[in-house]
Protein backbone atom coordinates (compact mmCIF):
# COMPACT_ATOMS: atom_id res chain seq x y z
CA UNK A 1 0.00 0.00 0.00
CA UNK A 2 1.66 3.25 -0.89
CA UNK A 3 1.31 6.22 2.20
CA UNK A 4 -1.49 9.25 0.44
CA UNK A 5 -1.58 12.71 1.17
CA UNK A 6 -4.61 14.91 2.08
CA UNK A 7 -5.41 18.38 3.98
CA UNK A 8 -6.60 17.89 7.35
CA UNK A 9 -10.07 18.52 8.65
CA UNK A 10 -12.08 18.20 12.02
CA UNK A 11 -12.93 14.66 11.38
CA UNK A 12 -9.09 13.89 12.00
CA UNK A 13 -8.37 15.77 15.33
CA UNK A 14 -8.29 12.67 17.16
CA UNK A 15 -5.70 10.83 15.41
CA UNK A 16 -3.63 13.86 14.87
CA UNK A 17 -3.81 14.67 19.00
CA UNK A 18 -2.81 10.96 19.50
CA UNK A 19 0.18 11.82 16.99
CA UNK A 20 1.12 14.87 18.77
CA UNK A 21 1.15 13.71 21.95
CA UNK A 22 3.81 10.93 20.59
CA UNK A 23 5.82 12.88 18.27
CA UNK A 24 6.44 16.13 20.14
CA UNK A 25 7.84 16.56 24.19
CA UNK A 26 5.53 19.39 24.05
CA UNK A 27 2.74 19.09 22.27
CA UNK A 28 -0.12 21.31 20.81
CA UNK A 29 -3.02 20.65 22.51
CA UNK A 30 -5.97 19.51 21.35
CA UNK A 31 -8.09 23.23 21.53
CA UNK A 32 -5.32 24.60 19.43
CA UNK A 33 -4.90 21.63 16.92
CA UNK A 34 -8.76 22.27 16.42
CA UNK A 35 -8.30 25.97 15.36
CA UNK A 36 -5.80 24.65 12.42
CA UNK A 37 -8.90 24.22 9.64
CA UNK A 38 -10.00 26.66 7.43
CA UNK A 39 -9.29 30.46 7.72
CA UNK A 40 -5.67 31.31 7.18
CA UNK A 41 -4.30 27.85 7.85
CA UNK A 42 -3.54 25.33 5.67
CA UNK A 43 -2.55 21.37 6.04
CA UNK A 44 -1.38 18.34 4.51
CA UNK A 45 -1.21 14.93 6.11
CA UNK A 46 0.60 11.35 4.89
CA UNK A 47 -2.15 8.22 5.19
CA UNK A 48 -1.10 4.58 5.03
CA UNK A 49 -4.38 2.96 4.85
CA UNK A 50 -6.25 4.50 8.24
CA UNK A 51 -2.98 5.30 10.00
CA UNK A 52 -1.82 9.11 10.41
CA UNK A 53 2.15 8.73 9.72
CA UNK A 54 2.31 12.36 9.59
CA UNK A 55 1.03 16.31 9.11
CA UNK A 56 1.93 19.55 8.85
CA UNK A 57 -0.44 22.78 9.82
CA UNK A 58 0.98 26.15 8.16
CA UNK A 59 -0.56 29.34 7.98
CA UNK A 60 -0.56 32.08 4.86
CA UNK A 61 -0.17 35.94 4.88
CA UNK A 62 -0.34 37.28 1.56
CA UNK A 63 2.95 35.97 -0.24
CA UNK A 64 4.09 34.49 3.18
CA UNK A 65 3.80 31.11 5.10
CA UNK A 66 4.81 30.09 8.11
CA UNK A 67 5.50 26.16 8.85
CA UNK A 68 4.06 26.27 12.22
CA UNK A 69 4.09 22.41 13.34
CA UNK A 70 5.18 19.51 11.12
CA UNK A 71 5.63 15.88 12.57
CA UNK A 72 5.84 12.38 12.04
CA UNK A 73 4.46 9.45 13.70
CA UNK A 74 7.99 7.98 15.81
CA UNK A 75 7.69 4.43 14.59
CA UNK A 76 8.01 5.89 11.11
CA UNK A 77 11.06 8.68 11.35
CA UNK A 78 14.05 7.98 9.92
CA UNK A 79 12.37 6.87 6.78
CA UNK A 80 12.14 9.84 4.63
CA UNK A 81 8.57 10.55 5.14
CA UNK A 82 9.10 13.59 7.42
CA UNK A 83 11.10 15.28 4.27
CA UNK A 84 8.14 14.46 1.91
CA UNK A 85 5.76 16.09 3.93
CA UNK A 86 8.60 19.13 3.86
CA UNK A 87 8.30 19.02 -0.34
CA UNK A 88 4.48 18.57 -0.21
CA UNK A 89 4.13 21.84 1.84
CA UNK A 90 6.92 23.33 -0.63
CA UNK A 91 4.82 22.08 -3.62
CA UNK A 92 1.56 23.95 -1.54
CA UNK A 93 3.28 27.40 -1.48
CA UNK A 94 4.41 27.06 -4.67
CA UNK A 95 1.00 26.42 -6.08
CA UNK A 96 -0.27 29.32 -3.83
CA UNK A 97 2.63 31.68 -5.45
CA UNK A 98 3.47 32.01 -1.49
CA UNK A 99 7.36 33.02 -1.69
CA UNK A 100 8.43 34.02 1.59
CA UNK A 101 8.86 31.00 4.00
CA UNK A 102 9.20 31.42 7.88
CA UNK A 103 9.76 28.78 10.90
CA UNK A 104 10.66 28.47 14.25
CA UNK A 105 12.44 25.93 15.97
CA UNK A 106 14.27 24.74 19.15
CA UNK A 107 17.48 25.00 19.32
CA UNK A 108 18.26 21.63 20.30
CA UNK A 109 16.07 20.09 17.72
CA UNK A 110 19.01 18.72 15.68
CA UNK A 111 16.49 16.36 13.20
CA UNK A 112 14.15 19.34 12.36
CA UNK A 113 17.18 21.50 11.52
CA UNK A 114 19.02 19.48 9.54
CA UNK A 115 15.64 18.52 7.25
CA UNK A 116 15.16 22.64 7.21
CA UNK A 117 18.48 22.97 5.72
CA UNK A 118 18.20 20.37 3.81
CA UNK A 119 15.27 21.56 1.92
CA UNK A 120 16.70 25.54 1.70
CA UNK A 121 16.03 26.90 4.95
CA UNK A 122 18.55 29.02 6.19
CA UNK A 123 19.19 30.45 9.71
CA UNK A 124 17.54 34.25 9.61
CA UNK A 125 17.79 34.88 13.68
CA UNK A 126 17.58 34.07 17.14
CA UNK A 127 14.88 34.52 20.21
CA UNK A 128 16.94 33.74 23.07
CA UNK A 129 15.10 31.57 25.74
CA UNK A 130 11.59 31.40 23.82
CA UNK A 131 11.27 28.33 24.96
CA UNK A 132 10.77 26.31 28.20
CA UNK A 133 13.00 23.23 28.50
CA UNK A 134 13.86 20.41 30.76
CA UNK A 135 17.20 22.57 31.53
CA UNK A 136 15.07 25.74 32.13
CA UNK A 137 14.87 27.87 28.94
CA UNK A 138 16.17 27.29 25.13
CA UNK A 139 16.36 29.65 22.26
CA UNK A 140 14.08 29.43 19.08
CA UNK A 141 16.14 29.37 15.85
CA UNK A 142 14.38 31.17 13.01
CA UNK A 143 15.02 30.35 10.05
CA UNK A 144 13.94 31.50 5.82
CA UNK A 145 13.90 30.15 2.64
C1 LIG B 1 11.59 16.41 12.35
C2 LIG B 1 10.83 15.23 11.76
C3 LIG B 1 9.50 15.75 11.18
C4 LIG B 1 11.66 14.59 10.64
O1 LIG B 1 10.90 13.55 10.05
P1 LIG B 1 11.59 12.17 9.61
O2 LIG B 1 10.58 11.40 8.84
O3 LIG B 1 12.19 11.51 10.78
O4 LIG B 1 12.76 12.71 8.66
P2 LIG B 1 13.31 12.03 7.32
O5 LIG B 1 13.51 10.57 7.54
O6 LIG B 1 12.47 12.45 6.17
O7 LIG B 1 14.74 12.71 7.19
C5 LIG B 1 14.89 13.90 6.44
C6 LIG B 1 16.12 14.63 6.88
O8 LIG B 1 15.95 15.07 8.23
C7 LIG B 1 17.20 14.99 8.92
N1 LIG B 1 17.09 14.02 10.00
C8 LIG B 1 16.05 13.18 10.24
N2 LIG B 1 16.27 12.48 11.37
C9 LIG B 1 17.46 12.89 11.85
C10 LIG B 1 18.23 12.58 13.01
N3 LIG B 1 17.82 11.68 13.91
N4 LIG B 1 19.41 13.24 13.19
C11 LIG B 1 19.85 14.16 12.30
N5 LIG B 1 19.14 14.51 11.18
C12 LIG B 1 17.98 13.88 10.97
C13 LIG B 1 18.24 14.58 7.88
O9 LIG B 1 18.71 15.76 7.25
C14 LIG B 1 17.39 13.80 6.91
O10 LIG B 1 17.92 13.74 5.63
P3 LIG B 1 18.87 12.50 5.21
O11 LIG B 1 18.07 11.27 5.49
O12 LIG B 1 19.09 12.74 3.76
O13 LIG B 1 20.09 12.61 6.08
C15 LIG B 1 10.57 14.13 12.84
O14 LIG B 1 11.80 13.79 13.43
C16 LIG B 1 9.58 14.51 13.92
O15 LIG B 1 8.38 14.35 13.76
N6 LIG B 1 10.11 15.01 15.05
C17 LIG B 1 9.25 15.34 16.20
C18 LIG B 1 8.44 16.60 15.92
C19 LIG B 1 9.32 17.78 15.61
O16 LIG B 1 10.33 18.01 16.25
N7 LIG B 1 8.91 18.57 14.58
C20 LIG B 1 9.66 19.74 14.14
C21 LIG B 1 9.42 20.94 14.94
S1 LIG B 1 7.74 21.53 14.82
Amino acid sequence: MQPLFRPLSFVDLDAMVTLEQAAHPYPWSRGLLGESFGGRYFTGSLWLGEQLLGYFIADRILDESTLMNICVAPAWQGKGLGRLLLEHYLRRCREQELTRLWLEVRASNGPALALYRACGYVESGRRRDYYQSASGREDAVLMQK
